[in-house]
């Protein structure tokens, strides 16, 4: 094993052990296939393998919905862990800005340049939102939170502000309209433009046949 697979090794190892009680969408095996998209999409964009692969390990160590609200404590552990590897300064800051800037409530407040490794990474997380994975993870997320699974009388909110949407107690269904469905339009790179398509034509079908099974004849 070269010096970045065995950092890779003790990533996966670390990550593993920060989630062993994460909420089932938000858990290893999210983080896996994020990893694995990330590399996919990776395969057609130059970049920096090693920072792309990191920060897919670690986007979600400490997510702030399931730590009291705390947006720095992914960042926090992330620096301490890898700032214990023996990797450049440099490429320590690469990562951590990525995890700082992935998420979709933070969408609009990154001014300075986009690295393409944050592209990567970032369509790699929404691709992982989307699709059958995306349904299931969304209603899972949803039943930890008790919300309905739908209510004819509480509209999507299309214009929920971030600490609205942090509340999250609005129905799973609106969840699609307020998240879901937007994403293909948000994809960053080609690859996973072409690989949201299908997934987006899948949610589309999926709603369909809720509300022909909702709305009883
Ligand atoms: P990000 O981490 O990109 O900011 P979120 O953490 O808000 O995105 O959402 C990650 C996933 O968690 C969503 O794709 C969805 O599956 C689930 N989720 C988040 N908020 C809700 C919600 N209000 N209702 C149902 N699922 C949700
Ligand atoms: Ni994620």
């Amino acid at each position: 094993m070269n010096i970045s697979e065995q950092i890779i090794v003790r990533t996966i190892e670390f990550v593993k052990k920060q989630l062993h009680n994460a909420e089932a969408g938000h858990d290893w095996f999210h983080t896996e296939r994020v990893w694995k998209l990330a590399r996919k999409i990776a395969e057609k964009e130059p970049s920096d393998g090693l920072v792309v692969e990191l920060a897919a390990l670690l986007h979600d160590i400490a997510d702030p919905k399931f730590h009291e609200g705390n947006e720095t404590l992914a960042l926090d552990l992330s620096r301490e862990f890898l700032e214990k590897q023996k990797l450049e300064n440099n490429l320590v800051e690469q990562v951590l800005f990525i995890i700082k800037n992935i998420s979709f409530k933070n969408k609009g407040e990154l001014t300075t340049v986009r690295p393409i490794e944050l592209d990567i990474v970032q369509d790699a997380d929404r691709l992982d939102a989307i699709g059958a994975i995306g349904v299931a993870r969304t209603f899972n997320f949803g039943g930890f939170k008790n919300n309905r699974i739908y209510d004819p009388e509480i509209p999507p909110d299309l214009m929920i502000s971030k600490e609205e949407y942090k509340k999250s107690n609005g129905t799973t269904i609106n969840h699609f309209y307020e998240k879901l469905l937007l994403l293909k339009d948000l994809m960053n790179t080609e690859t996973a433009r072409t690989i949201a398509a299908g997934r987006h034509l899948f949610m589309e079908d999926f709603l369909t046949q809720f509300y022909r099974e909702w709305n009883v004849e």
